[in-house]
């Protein structure tokens, strides 16, 4: 009987995979969706009746009903690399030269791809399993994602042999015999996805997310595989790499991954001219509007194997591919108006308000005209007609006038001198800037762009407190400042009194709050808003300063003794934390409970108490962070300058001026080898 059971569960797991693969991979469903529910569910009750015929590669697995706190860092098996571009004809055929000059006359052929705007990910599978889905990260090591991939059912959980398969080709024969390999590819969306998430996301009064990449990469870093379940999410592989068997072509491998069930593009062709490449470029490049997703270019690789190993890499970019990157996209439209904005550290930028215009898949109606001299420049009036670009980085600028269609009225713009804002307080151009800046601490417009940072998603990431709300609660006065956030929840009916609130919109303001409470120590030090402390300096300073208070007592030594850090990001640090109204911020925040200290960044051990270490050129067991890390963890300090305080530099291969220098000044010069045993003999 138990068998019958564990025979027909075998057989449901089957069918299920086969219609995903048939709906998700090949766009050719054989059954409805009643049918293919019908299927789901009777596994679903056969496995809740026998728990322990449950396996982790069952469909019904996909989606795991535990969030998790925060993801892993996984190294990358081999590193993850980034393709350098190339937007000129002249710039492909030096390109193919330097390959055919690389490997000395011999016959090339390349492979053409879409290149996708989406986000890479590397799949790892052991034993025919999905073990890891990891982010590209730093390209050393990345994101451990495999509980929101695992929800993608154009990825398989377990790849087999099809039964059903016709195995015609030695491609698949070879595909036969693997069974740990990784998988590379980009995550994408639809565009038509993500238009309607978005409209989605702004309807809830969330800010909507300025390109399909960014919905793509915001998703993935959803804690909650269910949220990323909702969201749909598309896969193309573009990579195989395996030590089972001996692969040799690019493109065959793009064939075994299709043949065992991944999505690839029907796009990608081998070429055997440089001929054959350009007509690629140029029926993609009237193609691409065509597609129902973005790309930002197109990828050229050498085919053979072989021959990408003896080409090999130069610093991040290997030497046998290149990006070619379309040109960006053009419209014209009206420019409406010239409206300021006034930015958190008081910036006052000037913004075009255009007539909405579709380009490239989004509607824009808005562009930054960055400052007073571009508009000058570019002699902008009111009224003229504007062209409008949008580049591979999505973000729309303007970039002409059609002077041809100004009308006779129209007059040069000039700057005001006076904020925006209900105040009006003068506005200054400081010499030699290009920005004007609004130096009064109160002035309404930005503290709300302060606040606004602060609740960003990217920041304190607070459910319920978007722009509008925000809005609102400054002008109900009950908003002024960062730590009055923290006091919108004892505010409950004078928030209910206000239009569009109500008790479930307010427990969910409220919950949000509670939540953001948790964020890490590195994430409040971002959303405070530090002038040029972006993302990824908060988490060097949070790092090397395990504490709000040890950061507070820095010195400018201090700071510019770590690794990336300048200057100007020094002196604006010991500005903010010099303001009185910032040190009485920092302690509202500690009395509401928020985290300003760092977790489990003690020492392991203090064998290298007191030392300095610089590192320079390239390491070749682990990457230069790792390498900081074990020293900061044995109680050490890792450095970016060489001076008389530093006690070793440690040189990898190629290292350059430091190295020169620490000679000079007589510090002891280490290999890797001999850093690495100092580390090993310490634990
Ligand atoms: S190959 C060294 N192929 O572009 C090989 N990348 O700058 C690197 N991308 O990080 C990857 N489509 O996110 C490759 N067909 C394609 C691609 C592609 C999009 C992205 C990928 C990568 C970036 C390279």
């Amino acid at each position: 009987m138990a068998l019958d059971k564990e025979q027909r569960i075998i057989e449901l797991r089957d069918a299920i995979r086969r219609h995903d693969r048939l709906y998700y991979v090949e766009a050719r469903p054989e059954v409805d969706d009643r049918a293919y529910d019908r299927l789901l569910k009777e596994l679903q009750d056969l496995e809740t009746a026998h728990p322990e015929l449950v396996t982790p590669d069952s469909p019904t697995q996909r989606v795991s009903g535990t969030p998790i706190g925060t993801f892993r860092t996984v190294p990358h098996a081999r590193p993850m690399l980034s393709l350098a571009n190339t937007y000129t004809r002249e710039e492909v055929e030096d390109f193919d030269r330097r390959v055919r000059e690389g490997l000395e006359g011999a016959v090339v052929r390349y492979v053409c791809e879409l290149k996708y705007d989406g986000v890479a990910m590397s799949i790892t599978y052991k034993d025919n399993q999905l073990a890891l889905a990891a982010t590209r990260g730093d390209g050393e090591s990345g994101d451990d994602v495999t509980q929101n991939m695992r929800t993608l059912r154009s990825i398989p959980l377990v790849v087999a042999k099809q039964p059903n398969l016709s195995l015609a080709s030695i491609e698949n024969e070879l595909s036969l015999n693997i069974s740990s390999f990784e998988v590379r590819g980009e995550v994408f969306m639809l565009t038509a996805d993500f238009i309607e998430l978005n409209r989605v996301i702004e309807e809830r009064e969330e800010k909507p997310y300025a390109n399909p990449r960014n919905l793509t990469a915001g998703t993935l870093k959803q804690k909650d595989s269910r949220a990323v379940a909702a969201r749909p999410l598309q896969f193309v592989a573009y990579f195989l790499a395996t030590d089972d068997v001996k692969l040799t072509s690019h493109f065959d491998n793009i064939a075994i991954l299709s043949s065992v069930g991944f999505p690839t593009s029907s796009a990608t062709r081998r070429c055997s001219s440089l001929e054959e490449v350009f007509e690629f470029i140029n029926d993609w490049d009237e193609k691409r509007d065509t597609l129902p997703f973005a790309i930002d270019g197109i990828v050229i690789k050498v085919d053979s194997l072989r021959q990408q190993d003896e080409l090999g890499f130069v610093a991040r970019s290997p030497r046998w591919a290149i990006a070619y990157k379309y040109e960006s996209k053009k419209a014209e439209t009206l420019l409406r108006d010239i409206t300021l904005q006034v930015g958190r550290t008081g910036v006052v930028t000037p913004v075009a308000e255009l007539e909405p215009v579709l380009l490239a898949g989004s509607t824009i109606s808005r562009a930054t005209l960055h400052n007073e001299d571009y508009i000058h420049e570019l002699d902008l009036r009111i009224g003229d007609t504007v062209i409008v670009e949008k580049g591979g980085d999505v973000i729309p600028k303007v970039s002409g006038v059609v002077v041809a269609k100004r009308p006779a009225d129209a007059t040069p713009w000039h700057m005001p001198h006076v904020c925006p804002c209900p105040h009006k307080s003068p506005l200054h151009r400081p010499e030699g800037e290009a920005q004007w800046y609004c130096n009064d601490g109160t002035c309404p417009w930005q503290t709300r762009r302060t606040l606004q940072h602060f609740a960003s998603r990217d920041a304190m990431d607070i459910d319920g407190l978007g722009d509008k709300s925000i809005d609102q609660l400054i002008d109900a006065g009950l908003l002024a400042t960062i730590a009055d956030i923290y006091a919108l929840s004892q505010r409950r009916d004078e928030i209910l009194a206000l239009d569009r609130w109500a008790p479930k919109s307010f427990d969910r303001l409220a919950a949000g709050i509670e939540r953001s409470k948790q964020q890490p120590y590195a994430r409040v030090l971002f959303a405070l808003g530090i002038r040029f402390v972006g993302e990824g300096v908060a988490k060097l300073l949070a790092r090397a300063f395990p504490s709000i208070d040890l950061l507070q007592g820095a010195s400018k030594d201090d700071l510019t003794n770590i690794n990336d850090i300048g200057e100007r990001i020094a002196d604006s640090v010991i500005d903010y934390f010099s303001e009185t109204p910032n040190k009485t911020l920092i302690e509202l925040l500690r009395a509401s409970g928020l985290q300003l200290e760092g977790e489990a960044s003690a020492p392991v051990s203090q064998k290298f108490a007191g030392l300095t270490f610089v590192l320079t050129g390239e390491l070749v067991s682990m990457t230069r962070r790792e390498a900081e890390e074990r020293i900061e963890a044995l109680g050490g300090k890792a450095s970016g300058s060489v001076s008389k305080k530093t006690s070793y530099l440690v040189a990898g291969e190629s290292a350059g001026s430091k190295l020169t220098k620490a000679q000079e000044l007589g510090v002891k010069v280490l290999s890797e080898a001999e850093l690495k045993e100092m580390i090993d003999s310490s634990y």
